[in-house]
C-alpha cells in the first residue's frame, strides 16, 4: 500500500487541533504523526498516494493546518552544511526528470527554534541556490516559484520535499506570512486583515462601505480607507490620531449597542472585538440589518480555554438564518483566536 509523509505546521499551540483535523479528514486509523517541534509541526503519514492526500487537504479547507510540504526524503545527518550539501545534491539528482530547464525554484528552509545549533535557514539556502542552477538549470526565486523546495531540519534528519506552491496551503516558509512593518502603522492589527484578504481570496478594493465593530485604534479601519472604502469605525476607545480627519470615515464613540444604521447601507462588516465568542455573536447579530443581502463579515473569534471546534460550531450556530461561513482559518497573526469569513444571507 502506498503512503505520504508530510509536513504540517499550525500556529504555535494548536498543531492538536490540525492533527485532530487530519484525524477528522483520513480517520484515525490511516494517520500517523511524529513530533518534529511539539505543538507546531509534526510529520503525517497518511495510506495513500500522495496526490490524493494532498487534494484532500486542500479540499478541506483546514482551519488550524496551517501550512504542509512533502517528504521525498528524511536523511540522516550530523547538522553540519557539508552533510547537507551531500544530501541536497543527491535531492537534486532525483528531481532532474521532473523539472524543466529554467523552472523558478523557491527554497523554503526551517528548524524549530530551539534547535540553535544547526545552520540558519539563509545559511541552506545560500548552499542550494548555487545546486538548483548547476544541477536543474533553474532560476532560484524568492516568491512567484513554479515550485517550492523545502527543507526542514531537527538534529537528527533533513527533511525535503519538492512540490507546487498551491499544493502547501501557504506558498509563506511555514505559512508564515510576513508582511512589512509601515511608518505610522497605527496597530499590528492591521495584519490580520491584510492576511484575511489573502487569505480568503478577497479583494477590499471591490466595496464600497464598511462598518468596523471595535475598530480603535484602527489598524483595519487605516486599511480600508487605504483600499478607498468608507469606513464607519465604532469603538468607545479612542481612534488613532492620523485617522479621525479622514473625508472618508465617520468615527462612532459609542459601543456596537448603541448605534443604529440605515438597514443595508453596508456591503462589508469588519468586527475584531476582544470578546467571548458569545457576547461577540449577540453583538453583531443585532447589528446585521445594517449590512445588505449577500454582504461580507469578516470576524475574528476569540478562542477561551482553546476549546476550537466547539468555538466554531456555537458561532456557525449563532449566525445560522442570519450569515452562512465561507471559510473559517486560524491565521498567522492570529493569536489565541481565529477569523470567518461569511456572507449575509
Ligand atoms: C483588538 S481591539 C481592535 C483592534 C482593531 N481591529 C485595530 O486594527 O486596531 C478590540 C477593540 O474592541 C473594542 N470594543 C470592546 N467592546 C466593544 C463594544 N461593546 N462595542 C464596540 N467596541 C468594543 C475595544 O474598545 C477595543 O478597542
Amino acid at each position: 500500500m502506498s503512503e505520504a509523509m508530510l509536513i504540517g505546521t499550525s500556529n504555535r499551540g494548536y498543531a492538536q487541533q490540525a492533527q485532530e483535523e487530519l484525524r477528522r479528514l483520513f480517520s484515525p486509523a490511516a494517520v500517523r504523526f511524529a513530533w518534529l517541534a511539539p505543538g507546531e509541526t509534526f510529520t503525517f503519514t497518511v495510506e495513500l498516494e500522495r496526490e490524493e492526500a494532498v487534494r484532500r487537504v486542500l479540499a478541506a479547507e483546514p482551519v488550524f493546518l496551517r501550512h504542509m510540504c512533502p517528504v521525498d526524503a528524511q536523511t540522516s545527518w550530523n547538522g553540519t552544511l557539508e552533510e547537507a550539501a551531500a544530501a541536497l545534491k543527491s535531492a537534486m539528482e532525483a528531481y532532474r526528470p521532473f523539472v524543466p530547464t529554467g523552472s523558478a525554484i523557491a527554497v523554503q528552509a526551517r528548524k524549530p527554534e530551539t534547535e540553535t545549533g544547526l545552520p540558519s535557514p539563509s545559511a541552506i539556502k545560500s548552499i542550494i541556490d548555487p545546486l538548483l542552477e548547476s544541477q536543474l538549470s533553474a532560476v532560484p526565486v524568492v516568491r512567484q516559484a513554479d515550485w517550492i523546495l523545502s527543507v526542514y531540519m531537527t538534529g537528527e534528519s533533513l527533511f525535503t520535499g519538492l512540490s507546487r506552491p498551491a499544493h502547501n496551503l501557504s506558498d509563506w516558509a511555514g505559512g508564515a506570512v510576513r508582511f512589512r512593518k509601515e511608518d505610522g502603522q497605527v496597530s499590528r492589527a492591521k495584519f490580520k486583515l491584510l492576511e484575511a484578504e489573502l487569505a480568503f481570496g478577497l479583494d477590499f478594493g471591490q466595496y464600497k462601505h464598511a462598518l468596523d465593530i471595535g475598530a480603535a485604534p484602527g489598524g483595519w479601519t487605516s486599511l480600508l480607507l487605504e483600499r478607498g472604502l468608507a469606513v464607519t469605525a465604532v469603538d468607545p476607545a479612542k481612534l488613532d490620531a492620523s485617522l479621525v480627519k479622514h473625508p472618508k470615515l465617520t468615527y462612532l464613540a459609542k459601543k456596537a449597542d448603541e448605534v443604529v444604521f440605515v438597514s443595508g447601507q453596508f456591503d462589508l462588516l469588519v468586527c475584531d472585538m476582544s470578546w467571548s465568542h458569545r457576547q461577540m455573536t449577540k453583538l453583531v447579530r443585532e447589528l446585521m440589518y445594517a449590512l445588505k443581502p449577500g454582504g461580507t463579515a469578516i470576524i475574528t473569534v476569540k478562542l477561551m480555554h482553546k476549546k476550537a471546534f466547539q468555538t466554531i460550531r456555537e458561532v456557525v450556530d449563532d449566525f445560522a438564518g442570519t450569515m452562512t461561513l465561507q471559510q473559517a482559518k486560524q491565521l498567522f497573526h492570529n493569536r489565541d483566536e481565529l477569523t470567518l469569513f461569511l456572507i449575509r444571507q
